[in-house]
């Protein structure tokens, strides 16, 4: 291969955080090379991650409001029915059309893609192995890691990705579960239990905590839960799986207090394992550059600089949140650090969602936060029930929640659980970005019917004036 192998940036991982570090280095005129293992470009997200099981909420909503909610307005269809492949098909046929557009991405910027495994072998060279064992040797100035992150194993409990899965497997069960035990009442958890629950399994959530979603606002979290538990979910929270026994009848899971206490069993026909994820570094010769990793396993920065010089670590394998928009956010700042601009991330900017009918989004901090720091704040809400829209739409669950100062009035957080939450935060985090009070907002004119108008009541009611409620 007569290829020039030497480059400005060369970057390890083709996920969010690598394929954007790929556009904005190819954008700033950087000679730029990305390496990623798997086949085809787009990492965790793309693959096995946001878009297949966007996929499949978009798809099982469809499938429950059919079944449920067309009668009520008026539409008469006949009991819908799952076809499972198609299901699959036309998930696989969204993500491949998404990973072959990162492709052209990559083409556009002039980035050349390598297909295999990066290492790095010392000081401003990574090696590149291909699944036929073909070696091929990059040398460059930078080095970016975005190699991303992996399922945690929990002990005791073997992922078979059949009847014991990962977030992976159960984007691909090739059946509806009569009951279907997840472990962990996190985002994946709650997402994938929901698409299951629609089409149709009995779904039991095990949290090893007594809440679900640590990290979400308390009050939004209660809330949540609740509807959650009338949509049909079962929660054993407090509670912790110590062993799994897998028979061809399905698995049986012992159970126990998470303070400890008597055994009991919970028979499942598939259990998914979601009890968070941890970066993933193997196999990537961080010794030959003199990087350790801290005790979780991520790869410890100074605005994306490890301990190595030339070498940058960005996304899921650095701390912060593990979201993909946030490896996106690393990706362009490190990238324009390199190329000697200023490149920065404010991380209580970085919104969360969950993807759940409803959905739940939220940006900048918590009340509980806001506590624990001593802050004085006042709060305005405004609940669905109240917003036109919601109610005509029959989408009435939920509240916006603002949390500002107390003198200034200068939002800390808005928290939205309600539908299209996930569309309508973004005009909270421009007001945080730009050190908006909830007064700026509350007197901004939004569209009326539409379910943003809660947004703007709910910045009424910091100031005690909301109109609607
Ligand atoms: P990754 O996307 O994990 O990409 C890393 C890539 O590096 C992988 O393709 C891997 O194959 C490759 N790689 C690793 N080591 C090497 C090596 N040595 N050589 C070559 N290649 C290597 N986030 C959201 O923001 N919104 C969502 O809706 C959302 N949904 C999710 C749903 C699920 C089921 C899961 C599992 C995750 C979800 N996430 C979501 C999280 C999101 O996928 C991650 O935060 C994001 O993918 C992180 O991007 P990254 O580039 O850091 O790493
Ligand atoms: P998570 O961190 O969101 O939730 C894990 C849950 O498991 C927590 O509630 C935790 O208390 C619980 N837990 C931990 N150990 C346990 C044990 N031994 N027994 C029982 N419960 C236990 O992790 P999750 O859901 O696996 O998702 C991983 C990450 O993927 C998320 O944190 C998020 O960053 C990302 N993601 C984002 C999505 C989005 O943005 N919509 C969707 C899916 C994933």
């Amino acid at each position: 291969m007569s290829q020039d192998q030497s480059f400005d940036v060369v970057i390890i991982g083709g996920g969010p955080g690598g394929y954007n570090a790929a556009i904005r280095a190819g954008q700033l005129g950087l000679k730029t090379a990305i390496v990623e293992t798997r086949d085809v470009l787009g990492g965790t997200c793309l693959n096995v991650g946001c878009m297949p099981s966007k996929a499949l909420l978009h798809a099982s909503e469809l499938f429950e409001l059919a079944g449920h909610e067309f009668k009520s307005i008026g539409i008469d269809v006949p009991a819908p029915k799952l076809n499972i492949v198609q299901l699959h098909k036309a998930k696989q046929d969204s993500v491949d059309g998404l990973t072959k557009g990162i492709a052209f991405l990559m083409k556009k910027n002039k980035v050349t893609a390598f297909t295999g495994y990066g290492k790095i072998e010392g000081a401003g060279k990574v090696s590149v192995t291909a699944k036929d064992g073909a070696v091929q040797t990059l040398t460059s100035k930078n080095i970016i890691i975005a190699t991303g992150s992996e399922p945690t194993p929990l002990p005791g409990v073997i992922v078979d990705q059949k009847q014991i899965v990962d977030s992976t497997g159960a984007l691909s069960l090739p059946a509806v579960p009569k009951h279907l035990v997840v472990v962990g009442a996190g985002i994946i958890g709650l997402e994938l239990g929901s698409v299951w629950r629609r089409l149709g399994a009995k779904v039991t959530v095990v949290e090893f905590l007594d809440r679900i979603t640590p990290g979400m606002d308390t009050e939004v979290a209660t809330a949540f839960h609740k509807i959650l538990s009338k949509q049909g979910f079962e929660f054993k929270l407090g509670t912790k799986v110590t062993a799994a026994k897998t028979s061809a009848k399905g698995v049986s899971l012992s159970l126990e207090a998470a303070a400890g206490g008597n055994a009991e069993t919970l028979e499942a026909d598939v259990v998914l394992v979601a009890i968070g994820r941890r970066p993933f570094t193997a196999g990537l010769g961080l010794e030959s550059v003199g990087i350790t990793t801290d005790q979780r396993g991520f790869i410890p920065t100074n605005h994306f600089k490890t301990a190595a010089p030339g070498v940058w670590a960005i996304g899921d394998v650095i701390h912060g949140p593990m979201l993909a928009h946030k490896a996106e956010e690393d990706a362009v700042a490190a990238v324009e650090l390199i190329a000697g601009k200023a490149g920065h991330v404010d991380y209580d900017l970085v919104p969360s969602v969950v993807y759940t009918a409803p959905e739940v989004a939220w940006v900048g901090k918590t009340e509980d936060q806001l506590k624990a720091a001593g802050i004085q704040y006042k709060v305005g809400k405004f609940p669905f029930i109240a917003n036109s829209r919601a109610k005509i739409n029959h989408e009435t669950e939920g509240f916006v929640k603002f949390l500002a100062d107390a003198k200034t009035d200068r939002v800390y957080g808005v928290h939205i659980l309600g539908p299209q939450a996930g569309e309508m935060i973004s005009e909270a985090s421009v007001l945080i970005a730009f050190g908006g009070a909830s007064e700026d907002l509350a007197r901004i004119c939004h569209p009326h019917p539409t379910r943003s108008e809660a947004v703007r009541q709910a910045a009424m009611g910091v100031e005690g004036w909301t109109m609607q409620a």
